[in-house]
């Protein structure tokens, strides 16, 4: 099973990246993991798209390929992260490879919120129909890691209650994927 990370945060030392750079290492007998260039892409610029940049192809070319789609994203100002946006409205225009495909949603935070806000803002563009996809229903399979500082170590998630959190929903996702 492949998927792909859009990882909503560009920095270097990212919770969210060292989050999905977990899952590679723990998941790795159940999927591999590849990550999506989404630094490369330009705005979003309807002027732009026929034909499509070269970053958004590829990024079009890599969902379509996979059997699903990892989003983590940081909480910026109450919301998810503006090159996420981006991503997603590349991802929402041409053939549309994210409808119907499934997505597992998470986010990191250092504070108590645990990026809330920014998924409730990111699952109503889930549903949008340029996006459509396919998600584990609301109510319970939520990742949202909050007290970052206090649950990563040189930077992996090592908070043990969490991971096996994570690992019950990794278990339902590879169900959803399976049509299970
Ligand atoms: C933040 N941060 C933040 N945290 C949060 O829980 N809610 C918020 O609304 C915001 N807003 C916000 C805006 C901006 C511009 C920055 C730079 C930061 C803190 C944020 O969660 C923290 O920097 C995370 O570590 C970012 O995720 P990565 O980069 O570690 O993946």
């Amino acid at each position: 099973m492949k998927l792909v990370a859009l990882v909503g945060s560009l920095r270097k030392d990212s919770f969210n990246l060292h989050l999905v750079e977990t899952m590679e290492e723990r998941y790795k007998d159940k999927f591999a993991i590849e990550y999506a260039d989404i630094r490369s892409l330009p705005f979003y610029d309807q002027d732009q798209e026929d034909p499509m940049p070269e970053a958004a192809k590829k990024l079009h070319q890599q969902v379509a390929a996979a059997d699903g789609v990892l989003i983590v994203t940081p909480e910026f100002n109450w919301s998810f992260s503006g090159v996420l946006k981006n991503a997603l409205d590349w991802l929402s225009r041409g053939d549309r490879p994210m409808n119907n495909k499934p997505t597992l949603v998470a986010g990191v935070s250092p504070f108590m919120m645990g990026t809330l806000r920014a998924q409730q803002h990111l699952r109503d563009v889930l549903v949008s129909p340029g996006i459509a996809a396919r998600t584990l229903p609301p109510g319970g399979n939520e990742i949202l890691i909050t007290f970052a500082n206090e649950k990563f170590k040189d930077g992996r998630l090592v908070d043990e209650n969490t991971l096996a959190f994570l690992d019950s929903i990794v278990d339902k996702f590879v169900n959803l994927v399976q049509g299970k």
